[in-house]
């Protein structure tokens, strides 16, 4: 992940709260803290008064000023590398149009298809890197980037090769995930079967052998893949060390999210008409559940999901932009965490978890990046103020002054927080 990249060391004094999601911190976040990252992870992370002597003062001191200081945002559900705009099928749903009736007609993802396909990878990467930035922006630092608007090897291909290149023009982590089973393309309707089996045994041995891909993830619905071709996709994909995610039960309820128990995939996600029957099996597979409410807005519906029943189940939840040119066209993730408080039920300890902790188990990587705590990476946002609230209680644009990536500051929006003493 990331290991060619320069690996910061920091120490960071003047927390006013620092919100670590270690198991056991303060809910309220910890005051008068200071972290440590050496050689781009966390070294030290706790209260001033317990630092002990010496750790740390060899090191560069950044001044957070009195704010709130979380990890960096993990971002655990995106479609960002794509070519064209659907802003007319947004006007179009706006004048009553259902997002299937566009899809059936040959809008929705087959429009983006086609611009993919059009599009050079040097073109693809270029449109993504303002993207990427913006993400940074609003203190995300891993995103989870997907293929699927290639439809075909070669345009698969481009897409994933596009994201390898993004990773080396980017302080982010990126994690690729390989989703050729997104919708099912013009040239394949006659016979999906046809589809399926070379998604399953041309399309995936090459994404994995190339080394493009961490997960393998299906779109699962009436108007894309049966839950069966699913089964058959997601284990070639296990096959060939891809672990299944799966885009589940989003508009009807067929068999996703009972696939992704079953599967043990890493994370079921939208889940709006998951059945209740379906989460015993989801929390038994240790499966996260990702909500993506800002589809809601991009629709132009109402029925939030909630999230209520997934936590009363043991699940953990992640919320997630689900950002693509489609069905959720924001970068807001900070946003997505005042819908999981307004809209989803989440409690406010819980929206965190589900944009830092419980996000970076959805990409298989809660052991790495999601918590201030020792062997976590670097990641840290820096909000304005110190009331753990704030970042979802002020919603639309709430964005940290400082990001930092293994180490590194990153992002540095206001005056104020500078860089002491020796630079290593
Ligand atoms: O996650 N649900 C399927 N895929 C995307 C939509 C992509 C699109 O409309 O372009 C999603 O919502
Ligand atoms: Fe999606």
């Amino acid at each position: 992940m990331n290991s060619a990249k320069p690996a910061g060391a920091l120490v960071v004094r003047g927390i006013g709260r620092l919100l670590s999601m270690a198991p056991g911190a303060p809910a309220e976040g910890l005051r008068d803290a200071v972290v440590v990252i050496r050689d781009g992870d966390i070294e030290w992370a706790g209260a001033r008064s317990d630092l002990p002597a010496g750790i740390g003062d060899d090191l560069p001191t950044l001044d957070a000023g009195g704010g709130l200081v979380t990890p960096g945002l993990v971002e655990c559900h995106t479609h960002l590398v794509h070519g064209g705009s659907r802003s007319d099928e947004f006007e179009a749903r706006a004048a009553g149009t259902p997002y299937e009736d566009i899809a059936r007609r040959g809008g929705g993802i087959l429009r983006t298809v086609a611009a993919t396909r059009a599009a050079s990878r040097a073109e693809l990467v270029e449109t993504a890197i303002p993207r990427i930035r913006d993400f940074l922006a609003r203190g995300v630092t891993t995103i989870e980037v997907k293929s699927g608007y290639g439809l075909d090897l070669p345009s698969e291909m481009k897409i994933l090769e596009a994201i390898r290149d993004l990773q080396a023009a980017t302080p982010a982590d990126l994690v690729p995930t390989f989703l050729g089973a997104h919708a099912i393309p013009p040239e394949a309707v006659a016979d999906r079967g046809a589809l399926v089996r070379s998604i399953a045994e041309e399309w995936i041995p090459a994404v994995a052998q190339a080394g493009l891909a961490r997960f393998c993830d299906v779109f699962c619905e009436t108007v894309a893949f049966t839950a069966d071709e699913a089964r058959r996709i997601l284990q070639a994909g296990l096959e060939h060390g891809l672990r299944p995610k799966i885009h589940a039960d989003q508009l009807t309820a067929c068999g996703g999210a009972e696939l992704a128990a079953r599967m043990g995939a890493v994370s079921a996600d939208h889940l709006d008409c998951a059945p209740a029957g379906s989460l015993a099996g989801l929390a038994a597979a240790g499966t996260v559940a990702v909500l993506l409410p800002g589809c809601m807005v991009s629709l132009g519906r109402t029925r939030f999901p909630d999230a209520r029943p997934f936590r009363a189940a043991g699940i953990p939840v992640a919320v997630s932009t689900d950002y693509n040119p489609g069905s959720s066209v924001t970068r807001d993730l900070p946003l997505m965490g005042t819908f999981a408080m307004a809209y989803l039920g989440l409690s406010l300890a819980d929206a965190w978890a589900a944009v830092t902790s419980s996000a970076a188990a959805a990409v298989g990587l809660g052991d790495r990046v999601g918590r201030v705590a020792p062997g976590f990476q670097g990641d840290l946002a820096i909000w304005p103020g110190d009331d753990p609230r704030g970042p979802f209680y002020t919603y639309g644009g709430a964005a940290p002054d400082v990001v930092v990536k293994r180490g590194s500051v990153v992002v540095r929006r206001a005056v104020g927080y500078p860089v002491q003493g020796p630079v290593s």
